[in-house]
């Protein structure tokens, strides 16, 4: 029985990818900066494990806790919207930090093992927001398409040893708690400047114009990362959402 790593499992994509590969038998290792065993079902496959990604020790500690592994999904990650002068480097850091540096150290981290076995697979969850440019992502975007740079190099880096990199790029999902939890870090940080309010208020009134039918839900995210894991000749990059989807036929 095969078993994947998911980061980020406390809501949205990454509990909605644990139960998709609970649900196939694969045997779960769903981490948490909190853990909370009680999101997901009981299972005797589930084993729900504290990690924070931008914390070396809580790596350390959780690969060895985790025991050998087959897939390794990144998908925790951090919101961002607002202007670049808006943004303080401090901030613009814990996005690069959490977005782009945790995912590059807990890959990582799951290489020798991988490397040891010649198989594995590690699936990153970017962004289609790196597919065109939008206002007030400057920074968030950046942190992803870094990601995606990051991951392409590394592809090739690890075809030798038959490990696969792929990338996810979901659509814009209202259902996670992504859009909300980046919000109020926008409003902690003292809000939009105020010469950028008619911008503001134009991406919002577009959000709130974008039919339900086009923005993508945690199921076809799940979906997207068991293609991405589980079949070899799954494209490197693959949208999920309907948005992302429409976006990548474009691109
Ligand atoms: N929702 C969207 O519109 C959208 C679109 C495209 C891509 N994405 C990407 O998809 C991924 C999942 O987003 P989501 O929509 O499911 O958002 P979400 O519901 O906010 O989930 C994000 C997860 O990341 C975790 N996390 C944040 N910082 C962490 C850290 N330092 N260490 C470990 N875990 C950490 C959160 O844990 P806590 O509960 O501890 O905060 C949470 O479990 C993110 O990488 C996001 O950038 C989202």
């Amino acid at each position: 029985m095969k078993t994947v790593l998911i980061t980020g499992c406390s809501s949205g994509f990454g509990l909605e990818t644990a139960k998709y590969f609970l649900d196939r038998n694969w045997n779960v290792v769903a981490t948490m900066r909190t853990p909370k065993e009680e999101i997901l079902p009981r299972s005797e496959h589930l084993r729900v494990l504290p990690l924070d990604i931008t914390n070396a020790k809580s790596i350390s500690n959780l690969i060895d806790a985790a025991g050998p592994i087959d897939v390794l999904v990144n998908n925790a990650g951090i919101g961002w919207l607002n202007a670049l002068e808006g943004t303080s480097m401090e901030l613009a850091r814990d996005i690069f930090e959490t977005n782009t540096i945790g995912t590059m150290a807990m890959t990582q981290a799951v290489l020798p093992q991988f490397r040891q076995r010649e198989q594995g697979v590690i699936v990153n969850i970017t962004s289609s927001v790196t597919l065109k440019p939008l206002h007030l992502l400057s920074v968030y975007t950046a942190s992803k398409a870094a990601v995606n740079a990051f991951a392409e190099v590394l592809a090739l880096e690890l075809e030798p040893f038959n490990i696969r990199v792929r990338i996810v790029l979901p659509g814009r999902a209202p259902d996670t708690r992504f859009g909300e939890t980046a919000q109020s870090r926008t409003k902690d940080a003292g809000g939009f400047p105020d010469a950028y309010a008619e911008l503001v208020q134009g991406v919002f009134a577009s959000w709130a114009q974008q039919p339900s039918a086009g923005i993508t839900r945690s199921a076809d995210v799940a979906e997207a990362v068991w293609r991405a894991a589980t079949d070899p000749s799954c494209p490197p990059h693959l949208a999920a959402g309907a948005d992302a989807l429409a976006l990548s036929a474009k691109s």
